[in-house]
């Protein structure tokens, strides 16, 4: 019985569970919560608790932990303050469970990277949403399919090239909405996205007088960054934004500002997200835009980073290096390039001494057998951890599941959904905008 109630309880895949229950414990002490949980998902207090879970079932791999009542805060955060469309972008977590709680906190608009991505958010939400693929590049057979089977309209690029490519396989469609992708500088991201995608504003000029020729619906879109750190780096995306347009004097239909809001990591805490969309607002109001132009956004990383942690064991210790169940080819790519530093949490459940209140900085090693499995940290943790401890890592919602490898068949992993706060939130101090920019009746 209580196997069973923990089975419907996870939401990972029946592989991962048989090795989960090599380790399943005779009486686990939540699963009364867990099968309440099952009962009435709505009363989202009845979620297990992320040390419950990990005392009942010492996972023998990898744990995410899916905090729901996260994925609300952020998605209602954006919804009610983005004085347009927010489409979440798929790339950062293609989770099922994250989907579905973005759904069920109203975001119905998803920005998809390829095909797998849009078969699942149709076979997830049918014809409920809408999808907007926004790839740069893209297979003729994925704009075929996006096209004539899932009937998107919205695609970006940057380039002459793939603008034909766009046509010829459309057969001159008439009803397409096409977004030119400008190369910012990304100046202040984490991740800097500029080389691979975009086109110079100096040399875009012919390119988006040929768009506003054929498309239905004329769109510019550009990125940031991902992580972007610097609420200023929208403004001034945003007054080459008005130079392309001021220069080609095309009307715009659509301003796609993308993704880059950052989230909290130790070493990285950005300005209030307020301040992005103030800078945002402030600068959209400088831009000869025509009072019927929509305003799109593509957050992946704000919306879903913190919701999800992901537990680890130590396996071993050298020193300060500390040898983990998961690494860079798993869920912590971030970790070893490009250097991020998550919060930790560590959790002992073997009956020895406490964890030491003394923390020191710790190295990781991941599990597979090359050295590029290594993450520098610093991770702050107790002087005295060991073998057989835990690590619950924060901020692991986004850009972790959706890239492990299964190298050295280290890929396995279980995941549940849990009551607890994030380990670090920026929501906090985000709660709703009093004051409601009316960012749309400015512009019309
Ligand atoms: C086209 C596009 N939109 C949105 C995003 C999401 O960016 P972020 O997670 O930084 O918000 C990305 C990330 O790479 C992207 O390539």
């Amino acid at each position: 019985m209580e196997k069973e109630q923990y089975d419907r309880q996870k939401t990972s895949n029946d592989e991962n569970s048989k090795i989960h229950y090599l380790n399943f414990p005779k009486k686990p002490k939540s699963s009364i919560i867990a099968a309440k949980n099952l009962i009435d998902k709505k009363i989202e207090s009845n979620y297990p608790l992320v040390e419950d879970l990990v005392f009942d079932l010492k996972p023998s791999i990898p744990t995410y932990f899916v905090r729901p009542n996260s994925i609300k805060k952020a998605a209602s955060w954006f919804l009610n303050n983005f004085k347009g469309d927010v489409l979440y972008s798929v790339k950062s977590n293609p989770d099922k469970s994250v989907l579905q709680n973005l759904f069920d906190s109203g975001v119905r608009n998803f920005d998809v990277a390829s095909l797998p991505e849009i078969k699942l958010i149709r076979e997830s939400f049918g014809h409920d949403v809408k999808m907007y693929f926004m790839n740069t590049i893209k297979a003729r057979e994925a704009i075929y399919e996006a096209y004539f089977n899932y009937g998107i309209r919205n695609f970006s690029l940057d380039s002459f090239d793939e603008l034909n490519k766009i046509l010829e396989v459309t057969k001159n469609a008439k009803d397409l909405g096409l977004h030119l992708r400008l190369a910012i500088p990304n100046s202040h991201a984490a991740i800097d996205l500029s080389g691979k995608f975009g086109i110079l504003p100096t040399e875009s000029i012919e390119l988006i007088r040929k768009i506003r020729s054929i498309a239905k619906y004329l769109g510019i879109c550009f990125h940031v960054g991902s992580q972007c750190m610097d609420p200023s780096d929208y403004r001034s995306a945003l007054m080459m934004v008005k130079d392309v347009l001021e220069q080609s004097k095309v009307k715009l239909d659509v301003l796609d500002i993308g993704g880059g809001f950052p989230s909290s990591y130790p070493g990285l805490t950005p300005p209030n997200l307020e301040v992005y969309f103030n800078e945002i607002y402030d600068s959209l109001h400088q831009l000869p835009l025509d009072k019927n132009c929509k305003i799109w956004c593509e957050p992946g990383r704000a919306l879903v980073a913190e919701s999800t942690s992901l537990l680890v064991r130590v396996e071993g210790r050298k020193k300060n290096m500390l040898y983990i169940n998961d690494g860079t080819y798993g869920g912590l790519f971030d970790a070893g390039y490009p250097g991020f530093i998550y919060p930790t949490k560590p959790i002992r459940v073997k009956n020895d001494q406490p964890l030491s209140s003394h923390l020191i900085p710790f190295g990781f090693y991941g599990p597979v057998c090359d050295s590029l499995d290594t993450m520098k940290g610093p991770f702050y943790l107790p002087a005295n951890i060991a073998e057989g401890d835990y690590i619950e890592i924060g901020q692991l919602g986004a850009y972790s599941k959706t890239i492990r490898t299964d190298f050295n068949g280290f890929s396995k992993n279980l995941q549940f959904e849990v009551q607890d706060e994030p380990l670090i939130s920026m929501y906090k101090n985000n709660e709703l905008l009093a004051k409601k920019k009316s960012l749309r009746k400015s512009v019309k």
